[in-house]
């Protein structure tokens, strides 16, 4: 029997993967999301009233269902970063040190290397890529808008191909985020045209690529270093299974080290955070440290 395509063919699968809970975690990706502000070093920002927050996230931060869009502050930058609480938690398990060589893989629009920057506070290095130049381009807007100039000496704007970063280098870097590109399953439940052009080979082949963006991490970040992989998909096949297929084809070369967080919930690999329980995410995150 061929495989049911477009909204009917998507509620199977997820209804497939995540049985009786799929019909809440569909109410939560329909519903209003809430937001993180991170306020912006830079622009010396302080939260008014006391600021509401996650337990756990090290940025100083609030949390509302709505912020007024961020706006300067006499210092000339924005006062803060709007995003999902669970964005925050690829670069809290990365645990950037000042002074290391860190690289965004896929980091367009840019919100988690704005964070990894103020991890490092102006030391090290920070490469942020990505092989869209439209995309890269919002990356730039985010540096100039948040960053001084004097202070964006350590950040550099790339272009490759995620998957073939480690045939030119390797064993580079302390840290590497790979926040891959993936099938965003609540941007599809939002855009009729893209439910209807849904079908199951997509998120295989999406899986395919993350796999190759991923080996390709585990050459180029340095022995005793970490990566962080991480999706806003809920489709297994671009989360715990790459990992799995990790262990298949690179055995011997890694380990996986076991992160918790304040909200979300522990997987076979990794960690996830699915909107009916938080009203975050969704997201999914692996911390894998190179050993060889
Ligand atoms: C999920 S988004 C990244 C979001 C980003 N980390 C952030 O926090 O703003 C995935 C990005 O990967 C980029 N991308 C897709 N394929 C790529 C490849 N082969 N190499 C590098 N970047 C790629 C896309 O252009 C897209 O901007």
């Amino acid at each position: 029997m061929t495989p049911l395509k477009g909204p009917e063919g998507f509620n199977q699968f997820y209804q497939d993967m995540y049985g009786e809970r799929w019909p809440r975690i569909k109410e939560a990706l329909l519903a209003p999301k809430k937001h993180v502000a991170v306020a912006n070093p830079w622009s010396f920002y302080k939260f008014p009233d006391v600021p509401l927050e996650v337990s756990g996230l090290t940025f100083s931060h609030d949390v509302k269902d709505v912020f007024p869009q961020p706006e300067k502050t006499h210092h000339g930058y924005l006062n803060y970063y709007l995003l999902d609480a669970a964005s925050i938690l690829p670069v809290e398990a990365l645990d950037i040190l000042p002074g290391e060589k860190v690289v965004d893989l896929c980091a367009a629009p840019g919100g988690k290397s704005f964070l990894c920057a103020i991890k490092l506070k102006g030391e090290g290095l920070l490469i942020s890529n990505d092989r869209s130049a439209a995309r890269r381009a919002r990356i730039h807007r985010i540096f100039d808008d948040y960053i001084p100039k004097s202070s964006q000496k350590n950040l550099t704007i790339t272009s490759y191909d995620a998957t073939k970063w480690s045939l030119y280098q390797k064993s580079m870097y302390d840290k590497v985020l790979l926040d891959a590109p993936c099938s965003s399953e609540r941007h599809v439940l939002e855009d009729s045209k893209e439910l209807n052009l849904w079908a199951p080979g997509r998120t295989k082949a999406i899986a395919i690529s993350q796999f190759a963006m991923l080996a390709s991490a585990l050459d180029i970040v340095k022995v005793g270093g970490t990566i962080v992989y991480s999706t806003c998909a809920l489709s297994k096949l671009e989360n715990d299974d790459i990992i799995a297929k990790l262990y298949q084809k690179r055995a011997g070369r890694f380990e996986l080290i076991r992160k918790e967080f304040s909200f979300g919930e522990p997987t076979e690999f990794g960690w996830q955070v699915l909107p009916d329980t938080s009203g975050w995410g969704p997201f999914y995150l692996a911390v894998v440290k190179r050993t060889r």
